[in-house]
């Protein structure tokens, strides 16, 4: 046998720089964790085993009717306008295996902004045109329009953004649905957080729009994966085609289900979320090493910092894990901070006002 592990990778995985977490990279004990978005505030269910009593012996629902009808009901989106899939990152791979042609088409992402649809693009072989944000992390729309060719299938826009944490102008978004053929993708993973509005209820207008949402994130459930879309019903349609069969499984339904009863409690997480946000923000701006934080829709601030790795490093000894996105471009100096509970916010101000910078 002649047998060659590497001579049979496609050359696109070779290559590949995978997606990874500050969780990937880190091993010790941390008491505070503010890396990941989450919400420190909880999780509107809990799962006890014994409390459990779904059979598992059947396969689920393929298409996970009564989720959607609750998630419609909340949304105000029809059930045939909604993709459930496995975490947003899913709706992510399932929309580029849909309208991009490997090694031809290409997609445009927008600098700084969250990693999965480079590193989904990479897996799938398609090309990514990168058009960087501007300085005030909002889109050059010319640029835009400038890389757009008859190979361009998909637009994605994070509003609010991942890492930088403003809203994009909604003028802005609507001339590119306007004017783009192709697809336009609208990931509102922090929407619950943000003073502008969804584009969940444009779907009707907007023939190529999906906007992806997320219970990761507001809604306490990151665990369950749970990933959605809103777009029309044709779209909706070829992504249940295009998905695994039942890629929703039995207890994330179920859970969810129960967890999409709470729209009052996660009302007020949200709102409590904001307010923390708020005090964060005042509670690091007099720190001496804080030179900027910038305007956050979301349940994060990004905030640049003097010595950002060095105060990063110091914060995991004490263990405090934030995100580091000081080798990001656009994003140099910079630390990602997730708004935690009262405490965590408490306890990360206190941590950061015993550092002693080394130089
Ligand atoms: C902008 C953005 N979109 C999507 C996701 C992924 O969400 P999910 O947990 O649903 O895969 C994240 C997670 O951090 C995110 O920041």
């Amino acid at each position: 046998m002649d047998f060659n592990l590497s001579y049979l990778v496609r050359e696109n995985i070779k290559n590949l720089s995978p997606y990874t977490t500050a969780r990937h990279e880190f091993t010790g004990e941390a008491s505070v964790m503010l890396d990941a978005n989450e919400n420190a505030a909880g999780s509107p269910v809990s799962l006890d085993i014994n409390d459990f009593h779904e059979t598992l012996n059947r396969y689920p629902d393929p298409l996970q009717i009564k989720l959607k009808e609750r998630i419609g009901a909340i949304k105000g989106v029809p059930v045939e306008n909604i993709f459930a899939g496995n975490g947003s990152d899913e709706a992510i791979d399932v929309l580029m295996r849909i309208f991009c042609e490997p090694g031809v088409d290409n997609i445009i992402t927008l600098p700084p902004t969250y990693g999965m649809y480079g590193v989904c693009a990479a897996i799938n072989n398609i090309r990514v045109k990168e058009v960087p944000l501007n300085a005030a992390y909002q889109m050059d729309i010319q640029a835009i329009a400038d890389q757009v060719d008859d190979y361009t299938k998909l637009i994605f826009i994070c509003s609010p953004n991942n890492p930088t944490g403003n809203s994009i102008a909604r003028q802005d978004i609507e001339i590119i649905l306007n004017n783009f053929d192709g697809i336009v993708v609208i990931d509102e993973a922090y929407i619950n957080y943000a003073r502008q509005k969804t584009f969940a209820q444009d779907i009707a207008e907007y023939p190529n729009l999906v906007v992806m949402q997320t219970l990761s994130k507001a809604w306490g459930l990151a665990a369950l994966r749970l990933g959605l879309a809103f777009a029309s019903k044709e779209i909706i349609s070829l992504m249940n085609n295009v998905k695994y069969p039942y890629n929703i499984n039995e207890a994330t339904q179920q859970l969810a289900l129960h967890g999409l009863k709470n729209v009052m409690q996660i009302n007020n997480w949200t709102k409590t979320t904001i307010e923390q946000r708020e005090w964060l923000e005042n509670e690091l701006q007099p720190l001496p090493m804080v030179e900027e934080i910038y305007p956050s829709d979301a349940n994060f601030l990004l905030v640049k910092m003097k010595n950002a790795e060095e105060v990063f490093t110091f914060l995991q000894t004490k263990g405090i894990i934030v995100r580091s996105r000081t080798k990001t471009k656009g994003c140099e100096g910079c630390l990602r901070i997730t708004v935690g509970t009262a405490a965590e916010n408490k306890k990360l101000i206190e941590t950061l006002k015993t550092y002693n910078p080394t130089v």
